[in-house]
């Protein structure tokens, strides 16, 4: 019987509004001021994203007897990490206008296809590990870890300064 995950569509729920944002940052036809406003939007989500995905999904993804399984939390782990050493490299004031365009190009390639990968690959697999229950338990420690992240205060640190790499 096809099993519908209520936790792999709140992750899917949040691909859609990240998609909507890496969009614009890669578009070229917008001014590097809107793509940097855009990337501003960006930020609290993906942070809060990937966070609570590491704290909720990939860790039990750990916790499961399938090397599979494990292997696809690490990989997704080390790509976060990736992604954020290429976040802190945008955010440092050395990077010339055209430098941060490419960046941001990378970031939306990067995480794009991170999205695409976990949507395609690893969501399904996981599912086979899941029943009614742990799905039930899961995507409600995956809503619950918004407060949190949202208390870390992205929003403030990074929305509320004016541009330091233009
Ligand atoms: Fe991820
Ligand atoms: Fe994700």
């Amino acid at each position: 019987m096809f099993f519908s995950s209520q936790l792999v569509e709140a992750l899917k729920a949040d691909h859609k509004k990240l998609r909507a944002e890496l969009n614009l940052l890669k578009e070229t036809d917008i001014s590097q001021l809107d793509r940097q406003l855009c990337f501003g939007r960006l930020l609290p989500l993906l942070i809060s994203h990937t966070q609570r995905e590491e704290k909720v999904v990939y860790s039990f993804m750990k916790s499961q007897d399938d090397e599979n399984l494990n292997f696809m939390a690490y990989e997704g782990q080390t790509k976060h990490a990736m992604v954020d050493q290429l976040i802190e490299d945008m955010l440092s004031e050395n990077l010339t206008n055209q430098e941060w365009s490419a960046s941001a190009k990378v970031l939306a390639d990067s995480v794009g296809q991170h999205l695409d990968e976990e949507e395609n690959e690893v969501f399904p697999y996981l599912k086979r590990h899941l029943d009614s229950d742990k799905d039930a338990e899961l995507c409600l420690r995956y809503e619950s870890h918004y407060q949190d992240s949202d208390a870390i205060g992205y929003d403030e640190e990074y929305l509320s300064e004016t541009p330091r790499w233009s």
